[in-house]
C-alpha cells in the first residue's frame, strides 16, 4: 500500500502524555495533573509534569516524523491550557502554542490532525463533577468552538473523542485513571454525556465547511472460553460495552442494552431528546485495536458477570501490558466496522505495540509488518481503509503505567530529554520510502 498515493502514514501522540509544561503559560491542571499526585496510582510512582517535553521540544519531533516519511501528525489539545477554568477566559498562550504546532506542521510538509478530547479534563471542571454533570455538554462544545474558529483554518481532519470506553471505564468506573472515581452511576452517566457532547462538537466542527471529523475507537475482540450458552452471553455484554457502546448511539442505533441489560439505566440520565441528539455522521471512524480478550460468564461479578481469562493463563505472547499481543484485530475490526457503512472511510487511527527496556525492538517490526499485511488484504477486500497512524513517535507517559512501556518508535533518555531513533523508525523510514 506504500506504492498507493492515497495510502498515508502518520503518527498520534497526545498532550497528555507528551507535552509536559504542565503549569507553564497559564494552564490550569488537568485531572491527570491532580491524579498524578497520588503516586501509589502510577506503577512507577511518575507524572507527566515534563513527560517528554513536547511542548518546547515539537519542533525536533514533527522534524523527526518528517524524516521518517510520516504525511500526517495528530496530536491532541489539552482542555486546560486553552481553558485554564474549564470555561470562561481563554489563555492566548495556550492558544499561540497549538498555532505554533500547527504552522510548523504546515511548513516542513506534515499535515496537522486534532484530537479535541485524550482524557485531561481541566481538574476546575472535575470540581463541578465533570463528565458526570450535564452542564459539560456545553462546556465540551464551547471548547470545541473556540479550536474551530482558532485553527480549522488550517486543520481539516478532526477526531472528537479518543477512546471515550477507556476513559470512561477506568477513569469513572474502575477508578484506575484520572479522576479515579468509581462506580455504576458515574459510569453511566458520564458515558452518557460524553457521548451527547461528542454528538454537539460534531455538529459545532461542522459548521465551518470543508472539516472531516470523526471518532477515534477502542476495539478489543472478545472471544469465548468455553463453547456455552451462558459465556457466549458473556461474550456479548463485554462485546457491547467495549466495542459497541461508543458508535451505535451515534448511528441511530441506541444504547445496546439488548445485549448488556445494565445500559437499560441509562435512561434515567436522559431528556428524552438525547436518543436523537446523539445520531451524528462521522465523515469517518478511527479504529485502534492492541489486543484480544477471553471472557467466560461469572454470575458473581456486579453489573457485567463477566471474567477475564487472562492472557499469562493461558500461554499466549503477552506484551509488557499484560495484553495479549493480536494485531489479528485490526482485520477483524476494519472488516466489521465497514459494515455500520461501507462508503465511510476508514483509519487505523492507532496502532502499536508496547515493549520494554530490555526487549529487541524488531519485535515491533514484526508487529508492524503483520499489521500491514492484515491491512493489505482488508484493502483487497475493497473495503475503505485510508492509513495508518502509528502509535507513538517518542516513548511516553503511558497514563497508570507510567514510563515503564515503551509504545515509541523514537526512545527517551528522561535525563537529558534526548530522543534516538528506534530500529523500527529506521525500518519503517525505509519501507514507506521504497
Ligand atoms: C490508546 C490511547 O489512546 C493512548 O493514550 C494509549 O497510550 C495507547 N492506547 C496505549 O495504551
Amino acid at each position: 500500500m506504500n506504492k498507493n498515493k492515497n495510502f498515508k502514514w502518520g503518527v498520534t501522540i497526545s498532550a497528555a502524555q507528551t507535552e509536559g509544561a504542565y503549569d507553564k503559560d497559564g494552564k490550569g491542571f488537568s485531572i491527570w495533573d491532580t491524579f498524578t499526585q497520588k503516586r501509589y496510582k502510577i506503577k512507577d510512582r511518575s507524572n507527566a509534569r515534563i513527560a517528554t517535553d513536547f511542548y518546547h521540544k515539537y519542533k525536533e519531533d514533527i522534524d523527526c516524523a518528517v524524516d521518517i516519511g510520516l504525511q500526517i501528525f495528530r496530536f491532541s489539545i489539552s482542555w486546560a491550557r486553552i481553558l485554564p477554568e474549564g470555561f470562561g477566559k481563554i489563555n492566548s498562550k495556550g492558544i499561540e502554542f497549538y498555532n505554533k504546532v500547527i504552522d510548523y506542521c504546515l511548513e516542513v510538509g506534515i499535515e496537522p490532525w486534532i484530537t479535541t478530547y485524550h482524557w485531561d479534563l481541566p481538574q476546575k471542571l472535575q470540581d463541578k463533577g465533570g463528565w458526570c454533570n450535564r452542564d459539560v455538554v456545553d462546556w465540551y462544545a464551547t471548547y470545541v468552538a473556540i479550536l474551530r474558529d482558532n485553527y480549522a483554518d488550517r486543520v481539516k481532519y478532526w477526531i472528537l473523542i479518543n477512546e471515550g470506553i477507556v476513559c470512561m471505564g477506568a477513569g469513572y468506573f474502575l477508578g484506575v485513571h484520572a479522576p479515579g472515581k468509581r462506580g455504576i452511576d458515574n459510569f453511566l452517566s458520564s458515558v452518557h454525556h460524553i457521548l451527547l457532547a461528542q454528538a454537539e462538537g460534531f455538529r459545532v466542527l461542522k459548521e465551518k465547511e470543508g472539516l472531516q471529523v470523526g471518532t477515534a475507537l477502542s476495539c478489543t475482540k472478545i472471544e469465548a472460553y468455553r463453547n456455552t450458552n451462558a459465556d457466549q452471553k458473556a461474550v456479548n455484554r463485554i462485546d457491547a460495552l467495549m466495542n459497541r457502546l461508543f458508535i451505535e448511539p451515534h448511528l441511530g442505533m441506541g444504547y445496546p442494552h439488548e445485549d448488556l441489560p445494565i445500559l437499560k439505566r441509562i435512561p434515567k440520565y436522559y431528556k428524552e431528546e438525547d436518543l436523537e441528539t446523539l445520531k451524528v455522521d462521522f465523515d469517518f471512524l478511527g479504529i485502534q485495536t492492541y489486543t484480544r480478550q477471553i471472557v467466560k460468564s461469572a454470575w458473581y461479578v456486579p453489573y457485567l458477570g463477566v471474567m477475564q481469562v487472562k492472557p499469562k493463563k493461558r500461554n499466549v505472547e503477552t506484551s509488557i501490558m499484560g495484553w495479549e499481543t493480536y494485531p489479528e484485530g485490526t482485520q477483524y475490526f476494519l472488516e466489521r466496522f465497514s459494515t455500520y457503512n461501507p462508503e465511510k472511510p476508514l483509519w487505523l487511527s492507532e496502532c502499536g505495540i508496547a515493549l520494554s527496556d530490555k526487549e529487541d525492538d524488531q519485535k515491533r517490526i514484526d508487529y508492524y509488518k503483520k499489521v500491514i499485511d492484515l491491512t493489505k488484504s482488508v484493502m483487497d477486500k475493497g473495503i475503505n481503509v485510508k492509513g495508518i497512524l502509528l502509535w507513538t513517535l517518542v516513548d511516553n507517559f503511558e497514563w497508570a503505567e507510567g514510563y515503564i512501556p515503551k509504545f515509541g518508535i523514537i526512545s527517551l533518555n528522561r535525563n537529558t530529554l534526548q530522543r534516538q531513533m528506534k530500529k523500527s523508525a529506521i525500518w519503517l523510514k525505509k519501507y514507506i520510502k521504497e
